[in-house]
């Protein structure tokens, strides 16, 4: 009963905060959805073409991820209050360039590792501006043919 309780004040409480936020008018002048999408797109296409090691293809991806990057934090996007450009300048710009070393060395172990801690910076800025639920992994056509785990939360 209790716990019945607190989960509907934590109902009303998250639809309240939903009723509260601003319009996405920030989010409709830059194509935020849309620039992630890409991001989705060609971190999968990178972790393809590495895989095989075809690093001038891979070097290729990782420069369209770059420019979509310093594009999502030159744009100054609060996106639902959540200071969108300035997380991706903290948390992914760097992994981005962390990545660059290992294309460039075209070292497939190192590449794997910061390929792991690039994708998992996407999911950490998902949970840190409340899409958890948006979880990217690296590509693995045994589980489905996208870079993306569907599966609720565990
Ligand atoms: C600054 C934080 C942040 C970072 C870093 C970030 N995302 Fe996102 N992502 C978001 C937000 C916020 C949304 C929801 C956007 C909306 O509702 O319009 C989103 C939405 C998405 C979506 C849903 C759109 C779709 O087409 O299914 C995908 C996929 C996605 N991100 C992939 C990525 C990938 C891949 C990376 C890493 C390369 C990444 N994101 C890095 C904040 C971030």
């Amino acid at each position: 009963m209790k716990t019945t309780h607190a989960l509907l004040l934590l109902a009303a409480s998250l639809a309240f905060t939903a009723c509260s936020r601003p319009p996405a008018a920030e989010a409709e002048a830059f194509d935020l959805v849309g620039a992630m999408g890409d991001l989705q797109r060609w971190t999968d296409k990178l972790g393809r073409a590495a895989e095989v090691g075809n690093w001038p293809l891979a070097d290729f991806y990782l420069h369209e991820i770059e420019e979509t990057t310093e594009a999502l934090v030159a744009a100054g996007i609060v996106y639902h209050d959540q200071p969108v450009s300035q997380l991706t300048g903290a948390m992914l710009e760097p992994a981005v360039h962390v990545l660059e070393n290992a294309v460039k060395a075209r070292d497939a172990e190192l590449f794997r590792r910061d390929y792991a801690t690039f994708v998992q910076t996407c999911n950490a800025c998902h949970a840190a501006t409340d899409f958890a639920f948006i979880r990217i992994t690296a590509p693995d056509v045994a589980v489905n043919p996208w870079n993306q785990d569907f599966r609720p939360a565990p």
